[in-house]
């Protein structure tokens, strides 16, 4: 879908316009295309800390170029900065000393990622400099500019191995509209990475079940987790099983008409996947509605079909294929939670309790899970959809303006970030809610 106030702003009457009147100026964001390098352009290094030294190696895997003494003359695609050496404030001042003359030999869409230790395994001072790194990452998310995000990483104590699957999406175009964020690798469970044989197909020989599959956000979430390997068996209402069967005959995949809330769907499903496909690796709720009211206005039948498909669906579905040990050792459990379920929003007391409830839905289960199966959500911002192109201009535009790209984001941007936590080797990545909204100001 075109961005038409977008597209205006690079006309040289609108690029006056912006300049002047310091009108919102969204950049051309890149989306990885397949097939293409991960990174198109060499990644700075540097810090001082426990993971500086691997970090060629780490990145060399995924054939992305590092240089480890960045010299500000040349121009870098991303900067990596491993913060987890210092240990007192005053020791902070290392990131202006390496950011500072390398913001400007940035190119455009550039990455940064700044690596720390979770400041709740810390005490004292350097638990205060760890949790500082926040602040300048959000902050400096703010000011880049030009399509560029910013994201903190903190890595847990013994989990220096289990990296590679989240750097490799946070310095490429598959994190394009998320920013701002603060990721933890190994804080809860796992602190180990699974294999993966081929980083171009992490997903080969998993099975996944996305629900919600037919159209919109899951559509996509269904072509890129094809794209890196799985099968795919897409779940929707038995009236949209016409597009949904199209969608998974386009990519190979399974399909299996149910709504969601039926009494019996968890058993219908959880022996659909092991008939047919002998288990699952990969499930994710993504299957959501809205029923928009204030609550003076809320009729029971609004509030009680918001909760049952958004929340009480994916925790019986989950709790079902637990039970009966159809999610195979290192599976993922991904949750659609929303800014809404954050921030909260006026007509949606419905809808925001079961978006924040997936956030509890992670929090309940992560510390619980065992044989290397994970749980985590993305919460969406404003991503341009059939559902949003119905939403009134004025609001559509102050909505997908109110964030760091100025811009709204695109089904795939989810998709991208779900294919991140459904990796075999994010095994370490485990009770995270990633924000994929532009670095929303609402709720940030
Ligand atoms: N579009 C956005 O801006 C946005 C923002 C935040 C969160 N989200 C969340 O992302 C997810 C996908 O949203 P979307 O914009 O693609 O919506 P959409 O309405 O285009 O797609 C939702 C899909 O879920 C299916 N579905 C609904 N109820 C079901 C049930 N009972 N059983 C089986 N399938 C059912 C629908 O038939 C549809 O195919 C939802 O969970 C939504 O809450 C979307």
């Amino acid at each position: 879908m075109s961005d038409r106030y977008r597209d205006f702003t690079s006309t040289p009457v609108g690029r006056v316009l912006v300049k002047n009147m310091g009108l919102p100026n969204p950049a051309r964001l890149e989306r990885y295309d397949e097939g293409a390098p991960l990174v198109s352009g060499t990644v700075a290094v540097g810090g001082q800390g426990r993971l500086v030294d691997a970090l060629p190696d780490v990145l060399g895997v995924l054939g992305i170029q590092t240089a480890a003494d960045p010299d500000p003359d040349q121009t870098y695609k991303g900067l990596v900065f491993d913060a987890t050496g210092l240990t007192s404030s005053d020791q902070l001042v290392a990131l202006r000393d390496f950011f500072t003359p390398l913001l400007r030999s940035l190119e455009t869409n550039p990455r940064v990622v700044v690596l720390g230790t979770p400041p709740e395994q810390l005490k004292g001072s350097e638990r205060v400099a760890q949790r500082a790194l926040e602040g300048f990452t959000r902050s400096l998310g703010k000011e880049i500019g030009r399509g560029g995000t910013v994201q903190l990483v903190y890595v847990a104590e013994g989990a220096e191995g289990a990296t590679t699957s989240t750097l490799g999406f946070l310095l490429s175009p598959k994190s394009a509209y998320v920013s701002g964020q603060v990721v933890r690798i190994g804080a809860h469970g796992a602190t180990v990475a699974g294999e993966v044989a081929d980083w171009t197909r992490p997903l080969a020989g998993r099975i996944a079940l996305v629900t919600g599959a037919s159209r919109g956000i899951g559509e996509q979430i269904a072509r890129v987790l094809h794209r890196d390997g799985a099968t795919v068996v897409g779940v929707d209402v038995p009236q949209a099983a016409s597009d949904l069967q199209s969608v998974m005959k386009e990519i190979d995949g399974d399909w299996l008409a149910l709504d969601i809330t039926a009494k019996d769907a968890p058993q219908r499903i959880a022996h659909h996947l092991q008939e047919k496909h002998g288990g699952v690796d990969v499930v994710v709720h993504n299957a959501g509605i809205t029923r928009d009211k204030k609550l003076a206005n809320m009729a029971e039948d609004r509030w009680d079909s918001v909760i049952a498909v958004n929340l009480t669906a994916p925790e019986r579905i989950t709790r079902e294929l637990l039970d009966q040990g159809v999610i195979h050792d290192n599976g993922s459990i991904i949750g659609v939670a929303s800014i809404a379920g954050i921030a909260g929003n006026v007509g949606q007391t419905n809808y925001a309790a079961s978006k924040a409830g997936v956030i509890g839905f992670v929090d309940s289960l992560a510390d619980d899970l065992d044989r290397g199966i994970t749980v985590n959500a993305v919460a969406p911002g404003f991503i341009v959809t059939q559902m949003t192109a119905a939403v009134p201009f004025a609001t559509r535009e102050v909505g997908q303006r109110l964030n760091a790209m100025a811009q709204g984001g695109l089904p795939v941007d989810v998709a991208e970030t779900i294919a991140w936590y459904a990796s075999p080797a994010s095994t370490a990545v485990n009770g995270n809610v990633v924000r994929v909204c532009g670095q929303m100001m609402l709720g940030a």
